[in-house]
């Protein structure tokens, strides 16, 4: 899936900037906090980003980082009891704190999105076809035919084939592929500006993954659509993205252009991440999890939330939240504070290997010596 990655202006990343004019999407200070029970959940803390029409990010962290949530408050679709502060301009206008019936205008045209789970979005009693029309018709004044017209050529668009006939069909005819498949047609009929798919290929198998992040690919580039690609998997990002953006504990730990992020991490979170995708490993592989579990995130501690996982943790670092910094010029940032020292996991795992070698050898010597002493004492 060879693709010319676009290049990354420089201002996309200047976030001390209130709002970048030419994104489509401008995010800044984005916190998101749930009342629960047991106290305040913060979900998303301090998030800043941008994104270009045309351009890739992917958005990849474990679960329970916090990717869903942003992207949940992105689209209005979070509980009202939901605390949201920060600003997020989209296409010039400023999507926190828009009306109900505003947010679904966009929703329905301006910005589309694609779930892990196609049952959540495909009624069972209709035809493909029929929602694919009414989701058109919604939001275009055009007669049946066109809106039936319209339906075939998306079906086609993102790789169905026979698409008259699958109109025709109800979701539970179709394979888990073709049905996924059929939710990216819904939310792209509309031709939005802005694609988020939240793990939507997870639950596939891996040639049919890669066949649907071809699909959507294709589509950005025909419709020069921007695309949000979240995932807990890295090898995908590295696949379809064109900058990566790492998240923890509800923060962005690390961002850059994707291929910079992975030759050099800098953050110690994300190279235990690359670490983590075995050598051999094709798209979807499942990450085999760093030591230890993301922090709670009520009451979240100061200091670096990374700090009781890391390997290179030091005193200092339980101080103060690290900030964001530019590393390796004003593009890739991190927000580790030795961010100089990070080298990738896999060198790491190769010392320590060594290390336990040479334990191992030391162990077999000194057990030698104590069957000699006794051979020794018998004699
Ligand atoms: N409605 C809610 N009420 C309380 N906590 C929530 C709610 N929705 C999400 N969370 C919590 O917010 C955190 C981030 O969740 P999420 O964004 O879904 O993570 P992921 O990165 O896996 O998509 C998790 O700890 C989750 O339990
Ligand atoms: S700031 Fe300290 S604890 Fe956090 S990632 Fe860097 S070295 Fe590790
Ligand atoms: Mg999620």
């Amino acid at each position: 899936m060879a693709r010319a990655k676009k290049a990354i202006a420089t201002a996309a990343t200047d976030l001390s900037a209130p709002h970048t004019a030419d994104a489509l999407l401008s995010v800044r200070d984005l916190n998101v906090s749930f009342p629960t029970d047991d106290g305040l959940v913060t979900a998303v803390r301090n998030v800043s980003f941008d994104l270009r029409a045309g351009e890739a990010l992917g958005i990849v962290g474990e679960s329970g980082s916090g990717k869903s949530v942003s992207a949940m408050a992105l689209m209005g679709l979070l509980p009202s009891t939901t605390r949201i502060a920060g600003s997020v301009m989209f296409d010039g206008k400023e999507l926190i704190g828009m009306p109900d019936e505003d947010q679904r205008k966009i929703r329905g045209n301006g910005i589309a999105m694609i779930f892990q789970d196609p049952m959540t979005s495909l009624n069972p009693v209709h035809t493909v076809g029929k929602q694919l029309a009414e989701a058109y018709v919604a939001h275009n004044d055009v007669s049946k035919d066109a809106a039936r017209e319209k339906v075939i050529e998306t079906l086609k668009a993102v790789g169905i084939p026979q698409p008259d006939r699958r109109a025709r069909q109800y979701p539970h005819e179709f394979s888990g592929g073709m049905r996924q498949r059929a939710m990216i047609a819904m939310a792209v009929i509309n031709e939005p500006r802005l694609i988020i798919a939240d793990e939507p290929t997870t639950a596939l198998d891996v040639t049919v993954q890669a066949q649907i992040l071809e699909t959507l690919q294709a589509l950005q580039e025909n419709t020069d659509a921007a695309i949000m690609f979240i995932t807990h998997d890295l090898g995908v990002v590295a696949a379809v993205t064109d900058r990566a953006q790492v998240m923890y504990a509800g923060t962005i730990v690390e961002t850059g252009p994707v291929h910079e992020v992975l030759r050099t991490p800098r953050m110690p979170y994300t190279a235990g991440l690359i670490g983590s995708i075995p050598k051999t490993a094709g798209i979807g592989t499942r990450l085999t999890p760093i030591p230890g579990a993301p922090p709670s995130l009520i009451n979240i501690a100061p200091g670096c939330t990374f700090a009781p996982r890391c390997y290179m943790a030091r005193e200092v670092c339980n101080e103060a939240e690290p900030p964001l910094v530019d590393v390796n010029g004003p593009i890739h940032k991190s927000r580790c504070l030795f961010w100089e020292e990070v080298t990738r996991v896999d060198a790491v795992a190769a010392e320590i290997e060594e290390e336990a070698a040479a334990v191992e050898a030391q162990e077999a010597a000194a057990e030698r010596d104590a069957f000699a002493a006794s051979n020794e004492e018998v004699r």
